[in-house]
Parts: structure tokens; sequence; C-alpha cells
């Protein structure tokens, strides 16, 4: 059975190989990557490494290397096949597959929708299946967009509150009609049976007494929530008008953790990457809101307070993350929250801010006011994460007495002592002993805080190593595959064939001529998957592992123009050698001519 390599690649494109690795076996940001324990060996300190640019996994004790395929079938013990399925199923694709398998892979998928639709009598066990379960939301969201469009009130409030058309597409914004069980319509599996289970366990409908089932969103806007997977796994339903609760969620259920989820992070993913940044906003109405006016890196937590969870995954994605409130007392309450749940995640380099709006503003309104230029020029007004720790904290202390000074401390030991990254620790200190008159070496005692050396700051992004410029090259082109476009390839006419790295270059060669659409990729993951059969596999694995600590910072053009020029040269000397070997006088006069021009340029 043949699977085409373009279709994995893209496979891999899509799923985020953290996510893959890190409910099997936890991660711990390291640098730009990831780090573990190998689970491939035996080992106590951690060389087991995860890049999440270039997706890839590398362990520098024991040499495993490979992308989240090759992850799944070492870990699990998966057939490359099923691993691939895995994969793809999590994120909705469907695995191209010669004419016999696709028949037998859609008779399975056949079985196992079905019930959702018009058919009756599945096994209970299917009722708690997670893929029917998104199979009972995709199929829901589906009917709600659809009834959007017939619904002139619904789309007149939405009018009314700014939205376009085109942002009610993009977030697949539906309406849930009046009335009981309006979901019969779409399953016909409502009142019992696996299909009805299914429809209760995914908590769209509810079960109330004496066993009669009905629709919890009646009358209400819908907003799809999506995991990061990019797949349904709660709703949001705001009334149309005023009402109790204004927002009604979606309950907990098997597919959907209110604390670990966040509104539009799926697909404010590639903006926050290439922003660098993630604003996070407390409503859905906000993010929409933003989001139609151009800031895309903005999401939401569900009605919950910002919780670790909400913390860890948005520092996996970027080193900057802005809070936003309101600017009145629950909001501030609710920043305080969000502070002290991400003290433990703080490393040296990440930086939180939180920003706090005008009075009787939310990012919603205050957007629609001030456009997008100034809202992102208001940004910049967000206290980091330590100016805002002691302006929380000042606000019930007097510095004036040595009480309020000793209360200062009381307040902030807790605090302090959840931070781990040591740089940080040793300013908020440095700001505390101002504060307080008391010297930072007394604070330490008192706050029992293990004196630590900052971890040196990494003021230069890291060169490639020196390496031989054949390797060079190789890194580049791994790392930076648009860079085969601008490779000159008469310059590497002369490579020779003793050398391994040589011969690996002309095969990475030969493989993007192969595969042409390579080289139009930036970056998005490694091209692994086209070495599977390759002879010099183990040495681009090798290589690409070298390129772990790299990045933006790295000036690639200059490396790229660094390496060829260095190739130039060496294969200048190496001419220059085969010539001198030759004796004197028999060589022809054109070599002489050669060698004197090779000896001066
Ligand atoms: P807000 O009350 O600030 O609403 O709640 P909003 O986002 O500005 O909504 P609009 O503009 O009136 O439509 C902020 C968030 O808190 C959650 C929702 O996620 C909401 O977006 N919330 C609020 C609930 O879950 N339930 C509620 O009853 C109210
Ligand atoms: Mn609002």
């Amino acid at each position: 059975m043949f699977i085409p390599p373009s279709f994995i690649h893209e496979l891999l494109n899509r799923v985020d190989i953290v996510d893959v690795i890190d409910p099997l076996v936890p991660l711990k940001k390291k640098g730009a990557n990831y780090g573990a324990c190998c689970p491939f060996h035996n080992e106590k300190t951690p060389s087991f490494t995860v890049s999440p640019t270039k997706q890839f996994y590398h362990c520098f004790g024991c040499g495993v290397h490979g992308n989240a395929i090759n992850f799944l079938m070492e870990f699990s013990g998966l057939s490359f096949v099923d691993a691939v399925n895995d994969l793809a199923e999590q994120i909705g694709l469907q695995v191209p597959v010669q004419q016999k398998e696709v028949d037998s892979n859609r008779s399975r998928a056949d079985s196992r929708n079905s019930f959702s639709m018009k058919e009756d009598d599945e096994q209970r066990v299917a009722a708690e299946r997670p893929e029917n379960l998104y199979e009972v939301m995709k199929l829901a969201a589906q009917y709600y967009r659809a009834q959007l469009k017939n619904s002139e009130k619904a789309i007149a409030y939405l009018k009314k509150r700014g939205l376009t058309g085109e942002t009610a597409a993009h977030f697949a914004i539906g309406y849930a009609p009046d009335g009981w069980q309006n979901l019969k319509s779409v399953f016909n599996d409502y009142q019992s049976g696996a299909g009805a289970d299914a429809l209760k366990n995914a908590g769209l409908v509810i079960e109330g007494s004496a066993q009669k089932r009905y629709d919890r969103f009646r009358d209400r806007i819908i907003f799809p929530i999506l995991s990061l997977k990019g797949m349904i796994v709660g709703f949001g339903g705001r009334i149309l008008g005023q009402g109790d609760p204004k927002y009604l969620n979606s309950p907990e259920t098997q597919l959907f953790a209110k604390g670990h989820e966040l509104y539009n992070f799926f697909s404010a993913r590639r903006a926050i990457r290439q922003t660098g940044r993630a604003l996070v906003v407390e409503g859905y109405m906000d993010v929409v809101a933003l989001h139609q006016h151009g800031i895309e890196y903005v999401v939401a937590a569900l009605g919950t307070a910002i919780t670790p969870f909400h913390i860890q995954k948005l520092l996996r994605q970027t080193d900057n993350v802005v809070f936003c409130f309101d600017g009145d007392n629950a909001g501030k309450k609710a920043a305080y929250r969000a502070m002290e749940n991400s003290l433990p995640y703080l490393v040296d380099g990440k930086n939180l801010s939180f920003l706090f709006l005008p009075e009787g503003e939310d990012p919603d309104s205050y957007v629609r006011h001030v456009g997008k230029e100034a809202f992102e020029d208001f940004l910049e007004n967000a206290l980091p994460l330590s100016v805002f720790l002691f302006k929380s904290l000042l606000v019930h202390v007097d510095l004036q007495t040595d009480e309020g000074r000793a209360k200062l401390v009381r307040d902030a030991k807790p605090l302090l002592k959840q931070i781990s990254a040591p740089a940080l620790v040793l300013m908020l200190l440095k700001r505390l002993s101002e504060l307080t008159n008391i010297s930072q070496r007394e604070l330490e005692e008192m706050l029992q805080i293990k004196r630590t050396v900052a971890s040196r700051v990494r003021d230069k992004a890291p060169r490639p190593r020196l390496v031989t410029p054949v390797r060079w090259l190789i890194q580049i082109l791994l790392y930076q595959p648009v860079y085969f476009k601008k490779l000159d390839r008469s310059l590497l006419a002369n490579l020779g064939s003793l050398h391994e790295e040589e011969r690996a270059l002309k095969a990475l060669i030969e493989i993007s001529d192969k595969h042409p659409h390579i080289v139009d990729e930036t970056s998005g993951s490694s091209l692994m998957v086209y070495f599977q059969d390759n002879p010099h596999r183990g040495l681009f694995e090798t290589i690409e592992s070298e390129t772990l600590e790299w990045d933006n910072a790295i000036d690639l053009e200059a490396e790229f123009s660094g390496a060829l020029m260095r190739i130039q040269e060496m294969q200048r000397k190496r001419r220059m050698a085969e010539l001198h070997s030759k004796p004197l006088n028999s060589m022809t006069i054109e070599e002489k001519q050669e060698l004197k021009r090779l000896a001066m340029s």
C-alpha cells in the first residue's frame, strides 16, 4: 500500500508534534525546543529534544530521530499506516490510498458515522466513542449554521453588533432556533438508543425529569469551540437580547474541558506564531470583533478564570502573552488570578503582561471605537508581570511603616516562591529589597529562596557550528528548503564522491528535483519524510539535529552565501592540489594557466 509523501508532508504540517508527544511523554520547554528524558533509552538527564518549528524529535543520547509518525510507531508500536491514519483522523484528513484500500476504509468510516444520522441500533459503547461525539458535534454545527441563514432575527442581531457575513462564516457562527427538540430533525435517534446517548454525552441534549430529552441550546447565537486539533469540542450560545444566562456553554464532556480550551486558539495559531504574541481576552464577541478588525492573534478563556493549563498551552506557542481585562474590579481580580496561575510556568525570556481597558470598555467596543492601529498602540501599555505583581501587592500595604513593609514581604513570599525563572526571581528580589529597605541577602534568607546564578542571558543567536562547508550547506537546506531555489548547481558539479557529506548533498539535490514543491515550503516541517529509504538518512538526521538551536535570529542569507563561498574555496584548493600533484612537464598550457588563475583568485 502506498501513501504519497506529499500527503505525509501535509499531514505533518498540520499536526503539532508537541501535542502528539506531550500526552505520552510530558515535555518541558527548553530554549526554542522541548526536552524530556528519552523514552527510548534509560537516562537521568534529559537529552530527548523536540523541535516545535521543524516538527521532529532527536535524542542526543541514543540518537533516535523522527517525526510525529515515527514517534507513534516507535512509542506506541503502531504500524506506519496505522500511525498515519491515527494522525489524519485526529485532524479530519482523508488518507489517499489505492482503490482497494479506499473501499475498506470507506466501509469502516460508514459504519462509524451511520448511527448519528438516520440510522439507529448502535451498540451502547458507540455513544461514548470520541470519534462519534466529534461527529455529533460536527453535524450539529452544520445544522446551526444552516439555521442562521434562515433566521432573519439572528442575522439582524449579528448585523446590529457590526459583524460581517465573512466574519460569521470564518467563525462558523450559527443559530439554534427556538423550540425544544430541533435537533430531532438532524438526528433521528433523539430520544433513545446509542445516537441519542451520544447527543447527551456531547452535551447537546439534556435529559430532564421522566427521561424526557430536550435541546440545550434554544434561541441562541452559536459559537463553535475548536480544540487545538481543529475539532469541535463545545459550543457557546448567546441569548439574542437580555436574559440569564447571557452565555450558555457546553457542559464539561469527554471532549470538552473548559479549563483547557481557549476560544479561537486553533485558527489564531498561525497569527500567533507570525506576530510572536498572543492576546487573551474574556469574551467570544471580543475575539470576533478583534479578528474582524485585523487583530487575529487573539483567544478567549471560556467563561472561566485563566488556568495553568491555558498558560502552558499559550507559552508553548509564543514567548509573549498579553492578558487583556476590563478596567473594573472584576477585571483586576481576574488578572491577579491569571498572574498567580502563571508563576510556576514562567521562564526567563517569556513575557507575560496585563492590559486594562478604560472603564466601561471591553475589547469588542474598544476596537470598534479606536480601530486596529490605536488598539495595537494601546497594547504597549500592558504592565509586565513583575510590575503588575508589585502594583497589586502595594494596594494593600503602607510602605511608610515597618509593619507595612513587613506585610509586603509576607504577601510577596508565596508568589516569589512559585517562580523558578532565575533571572526574574533575582529582579523581583531586587525590587522588593528597594521597596522594603531590606537587603537582598536578608530577603533571600527570610523567603528561603536559594541564591541561583541568573542563567546566562543569550545575547547572540546560536551560530551554526563550525563544520565542513558542505555539511553547513546541508544544514541550511534542511532548515529552510527555499534555498534549493537559490542554489547555483554548476557550483556543485565538481563535488567528489569520496566524502559521504558530498554524496549526501548530491542525493539531497536529486530529491528536491524529484519533489519540486519542497522548495516552496517555508520551513513548515522536517523534510525527513522524503528520506525514509535514503542511504544517507542517518547523516541527514544527525545534520538536522545540529540545527535544533537555530532560530529567527540567524541571518540565513548570510550563512547561505558564506557556505557557498567556502565550498567554492574548497574546490579551488582541491583543484590546485590536483594540478600541483602533476609533474610540471606533463602539464598542458591550459592547465598551467588554470593553475596561475587559481593561485591568484
Ligand atoms: P461578558 O459578560 O463580558 O460578555 O462575559 P461579552 O463577551 O462582553 O458579551 P457581549 O459583548 O455582551 O455579547 C465575558 C465572557 O464570559 C463568559 C463568556 O465566555 C463571555 O464571552 N460568560 C459570560 C459566560 O460563560 N456566561 C455568562 O452568562 C456570561
Ligand atoms: Mn462585550
